[in-house]
């Protein structure tokens, strides 16, 4: 059964603190933290201060999923604010070994996103240096678009590339996923479903986290 991570990006940012307790009572595993910077993708969002409000809030795992051009200058301040695990994307300006590398140091799970047109080949070098990959299934900037088909056959080769090169991350699908595909997507290979509108634009958290399990628990 894959692990759920609702997005914030989604919930009502004037009651955080609340929609974060809702969707811990609701049966969430990890919460998602959307950081976008105006520059890698065209909208901002949130920083390291709302990680560390969320931090207070929850005991749950803090995804931060860092949708920004330049990673290396932010990471340690989101592990500081409370990130569990913090992601960095392939397709950023950045030395991507080395920041991975910081943010393990700094005390955090390393995790490598790639975004639909990126092909896989293209992390292959950093399997062993990652806690996480993340397979993005639509393009990064904006919750509520709609799951791109290829990222089921994307799922499937990163977990055969896991087996090949021995390593243990887990894997993450971001962006799109409903409860008629989010089966779909842990048959092909994802170990966490990360789920924005499907829950926290749902009226009952608990039976969107049900149904995107796929009726199970
Ligand atoms: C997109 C973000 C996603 C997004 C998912 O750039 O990385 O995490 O919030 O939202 P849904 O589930 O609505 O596609
Ligand atoms: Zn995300």
């Amino acid at each position: 059964m894959p692990a759920i991570a609702p997005s914030i990006l989604s919930a009502d940012f004037g009651r955080l603190a609340d929609e974060v307790r809702a969707a811990a009572a609701a049966g969430a595993d990890w919460l998602h933290v959307d950081v976008m910077d105006g520059h890698f993708v065209p909208p901002i969002t949130v920083g390291p201060a709302v990680v560390e409000a969320l931090r207070r809030a929850t005991t749950l795992p803090l995804d931060v999923h860092l949708m920004i051009q330049h990673p290396e200058r932010h990471v340690s301040e989101f592990v500081r604010a409370g990130a569990t695990g913090v992601t960095v994307h392939v397709e950023a300006e950045t030395d991507v070994p080395a920041t991975l590398a910081a943010i393990r140091a700094a005390g955090a799970r390393p995790g490598l996103a790639l975004n639909p047109p990126t092909p896989l080949e293209q992390v292959r070098p950093f399997m062993k240096l990652i806690d996480l990959l993340l397979v993005m299934s639509v393009n990064p900037g904006w919750g509520g678009q709609v799951f791109v088909e290829g990222s089921l056959e994307k799922l499937a080769a990163a977990r055969r590339l896991r087996s090949e090169t021995g390593t243990r991350f887990l894997i993450e699908v971001d962006g799109g996923i409903k409860p008629h595909n989010a089966s779909l997507a842990a048959e092909a290979g994802a170990d966490v479903l990360v789920a924005g509108s499907a829950v926290f634009e749902s009226h009952d958290y608990a039976a969107a986290i049900r149904a995107l399990r796929g009726g199970a628990r």
